[in-house]
């Protein structure tokens, strides 16, 4: 059983990121053949800027080690590492309908609100595809946005497959991570790089009490009770904390007496001890490229020998010879 799933360095991780997919992808690396990549090829839909997209990548790797991504249980590597996916994205362009690709919601929703999309952002599904399909996954956690593509990956593997009347393609499943957790940002609003209301998961430990202290709160005074269930704060505090937390910090809401800024301060200790191991462990991450480097390359010929198997198939399927002469 194959996992697989990427994520685009187009910043850095925030609480959102975390708790709505990091957190279980990092639970997947468990019993499963884990592979992670992050997808910079992707992100060249977005980053045009080489040295942001350099620092973002290798930032997108350290962190993720830095919160558990064992690279003893999962291949992480760089999308680009393995330049079979692009290769692989053409052979599916060919069998690829326009129509397909004109409901894709990235490229839909750019078109209807009159912006110019470039040929990368229509065809980003493709490239979505061929990245799944390039090592045999089986399975692909993904957040519910990403639903419609892993549609188009199964309808493209199966048309490829069907006209070429072979079993060149695994037909992967989407795992739809729970949103069950509902992630707030500073205004109430779900926390998303889009509604500027993100909280990072490594900011200095100063510029991270400023953004927990401006967590928006209704204006109930201090000596009287107030109700967690509808309040930011307490939402964030039920991601980090267990039940017994959890039950003493409602209580002292509902008690009265208890103000937000107190709550608030509550929340961030909690976060702070929750992720001060990471820290530690980003800290020696960020002293060390070089080990970094070599991770990301361990990861990238773990997915290159998968992939250029998996090419060879498709390759030879679609009467192409299995690999280049230049091989
Ligand atoms: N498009 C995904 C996102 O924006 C990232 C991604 C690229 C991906 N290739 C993938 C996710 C393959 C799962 C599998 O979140």
């Amino acid at each position: 059983m194959r996992v697989l799933s990427g994520i685009q360095p187009t910043g850095r991780f925030h609480l959102g990121n975390y708790f709505g997919a990091i957190q279980q992808y990092i639970a997947l690396q468990d019993n499963q053949q884990a592979f992670y990549f992050i997808a910079d090829f992707h992100a060249l839909t977005t980053v045009r800027n080489p040295d942001q997209l350099r620092q973002n990548t290798l930032d997108a790797a350290i962190d993720l080690l830095a919160l558990g991504l064992d690279p003893a249980k999962v291949a992480l590597f760089r999308q680009s590492d393995v330049p079979e996916v692009t290769e692989l994205t053409w052979l599916l362009m060919t069998v690829t309908q326009m129509s397909l690709l004109e409901k894709c919601h990235a490229y839909k929703d750019k078109r209807d609100r009159g912006l110019p999309a470039d040929a990368g952002l229509f065809t980003y599904p493709v490239l979505m595809a061929a990245d799944i399909l390039a090592y045999d996954s089986d399975l692909v956690p993904v957040g519910q946005d990403q639903v419609q593509h892993l549609e188009v990956t199964r309808d493209l593997a199966q048309r490829f497959n069907h006209i070429y009347n072979s079993e060149v393609f695994v037909i992967p499943e989407a795992k739809v991570l729970s949103a069950t957790a509902k992630v707030p940002g500073t205004d109430g609003e779900k926390m998303s790089k889009s509604y500027n209301n993100t909280i990072e998961l490594f900011e200095t430990p100063k510029a991270m009490r400023k953004k927990f202290m401006s967590i928006k709160t209704d204006s109930t005074p201090v000596e009287e009770p107030k109700n967690p269930e509808n309040c930011a704060v307490f939402q964030l505090y039920q991601l980090f904390a267990n039940e017994e937390e959890q039950a003493a910090l409602a209580a002292r809401y509902r008690a009265g007496g208890m103000g937000y800024g107190e709550a608030k301060q509550t929340l961030y200790d909690k976060a702070m001890s929750f992720f001060g191991p990471a820290r530690e462990r980003r800290a020696a991450l960020e002293a060390d490229p070089n080990g970094v480097e070599a991770v990301l390359k361990q990861g990238a010929s773990k997915a290159h020998s998968k992939a250029r198997e998996v090419l060879a198939r498709a390759r030879t399927a679609c009467g192409l010879k299995p690999s280049s002469t230049c091989e």
